[in-house]
C-alpha cells in the first residue's frame, strides 16, 4: 500500500501505469470508512489493475453551518482497512494541496441540484462536482465507483460526465446496510444510543411506502404513510420524503419509469440519508 499526499507524487504513479496500459479504478471517499466504501473499493480491485481510493475531507461541499470540522477523520485506521480489501494506493491531499488558489472557476450543478439534499445544502452539489472533476483529471481513471446511498450525487456527477465528456466510466454500488436496516455511513458514529436504536425506522418507512405505492399506485398516500412511521419512530425532523423521477429528478409523469424514493431526517444534530430506486410506471401512479 503506497500512502501518498501530493499531486506530484500521484501524477508520477498515474503517469507510470497510464504508460504500461494498466487499467485504473478510482474510489472517491472522504475516509472515516466502513463497509460500503470497501464494497465500492472490493468491486474496482475485481475491474482493474490499479485501485486508487482518495481520502479527502472536501472543505467546498459543506456549508457554513455543517460538520466539515468534526466529520470523522482517522487516517491510519483508514490505510489499514483500504489495504484489507486491495487497495494500492491512498491519495490523501491536504487542503491546501487541493485548493492552492482561491479560484475564480466554479462548476454550477443544474437543475438535479436544486431540490432534496440541494435544497437545504446551498452549493453542496457544486463543491462535490469540482473535487470529483479535479480527481478525475488528475487520475484519469477508467472507471470510478460511486455509491447509491448518495443517490442525488450519483445523478448529478453522471450529468457532469455526460455534458462534459469526460472519458471515464461510472460504477454505482447498491447500498451496505447494517442488520437492522440503517445505511453504513460516517456519520452514523454520531447517533446516541437512543437514536441508533430508532435510526432504523427510517429504512422501514420507506419500504413500507414502496410497498404502499406498487399496491395502490397512490403517491400522496405512500409518502403520508413513511412520514408517519418516520414520526412516529424517531425523535427527529424530517428534512424531505420524495418521490422523483431517476436519474432525471423530475416528477412522475405517464413517462416515467425508475423513480427515487429519497428521504433525509436530522435526528438531532445528525442528518442522515437513505433511499430506494426501483422500478415503477408512471402510468400507474394517482396522485
Ligand atoms: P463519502 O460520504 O465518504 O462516500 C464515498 C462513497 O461511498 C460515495 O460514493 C458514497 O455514495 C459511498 N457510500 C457511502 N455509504 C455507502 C453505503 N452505505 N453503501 C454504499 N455506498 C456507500 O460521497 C462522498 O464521500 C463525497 O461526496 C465524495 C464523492 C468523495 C466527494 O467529496
Amino acid at each position: 500500500m503506497n500512502v501518498i499526499h501530493t499531486i506530484e507524487a500521484l501524477r508520477a504513479i498515474i503517469l507510470e501505469n497510464k504508460q504500461k496500459g494498466k487499467r485504473i479504478g478510482l474510489v472517491p471517499t472522504m475516509g472515516y470508512l466502513h463497509e460500503g466504501h470497501l464494497k465500492l473499493a472490493s468491486q474496482a480491485r475485481t475491474e482493474n489493475d490499479v485501485v486508487i481510493m482518495s481520502i479527502f475531507v472536501n472543505p467546498t461541499q459543506f456549508g457554513p453551518n455543517e460538520d466539515f470540522e468534526s466529520y470523522p477523520r482517522d487516517l491510519q485506521r483508514d490505510t489499514k482497512l483500504a489495504t484489507s480489501v486491495g487497495v494500492d494506493v491512498i491519495f490523501a491531499p491536504s487542503v491546501e494541496e487541493m485548493y492552492p488558489h482561491d479560484g475564480g472557476i466554479s462548476i454550477l450543478a443544474g437543475h438535479q441540484a436544486t431540490l432534496l439534499c440541494g435544497a437545504s445544502r446551498l452549493g453542496h452539489f457544486d463543491g462535490v462536482l469540482q473535487v470529483v472533476a479535479k480527481l478525475f483529471n488528475l487520475i484519469q481513471p477508467d472507471i470510478s465507483y460511486f455509491g447509491q446511498k448518495d443517490a442525488q450525487q450519483v445523478a448529478i456527477i453522471q450529468t457532469m460526465v455526460r455534458d462534459y465528456n469526460f472519458p471515464v466510466e461510472l460504477r454505482i454500488v447498491p447500498v451496505v446496510r447494517e442488520e437492522d436496516g440503517l445505511a453504513k455511513s460516517s456519520r452514523n458514529v454520531y447517533l446516541s444510543e437512543t437514536e441508533r436504536s430508532q435510526a432504523p425506522a427510517i429504512q422501514q418507512a420507506l419500504q413500507l411506502a414502496k410497498r404502499e405505492l406498487m399496491k395502490s399506485g397512490n403517491v400522496e398516500k405512500s409518502i403520508q404513510l413513511a412520514e408517519k412511521i418516520i414520526e412516529e419512530n424517531v425523535e427527529g425532523r424530517i428534512d424531505y420524503l420524495t418521490l422523483l423521477s431517476y436519474p432525471d429528478l423530475a416528477e412522475v409523469t405517464t413517462e416515467t419509469d425508475q423513480v427515487l424514493l429519497a428521504v433525509a431526517v436530522y435526528i438531532g444534530k445528525t442528518r442522515l440519508i437513505d433511499n430506494l430506486i426501483f422500478s415503477f410506471k408512471g402510468e400507474h401512479a394517482h396522485v
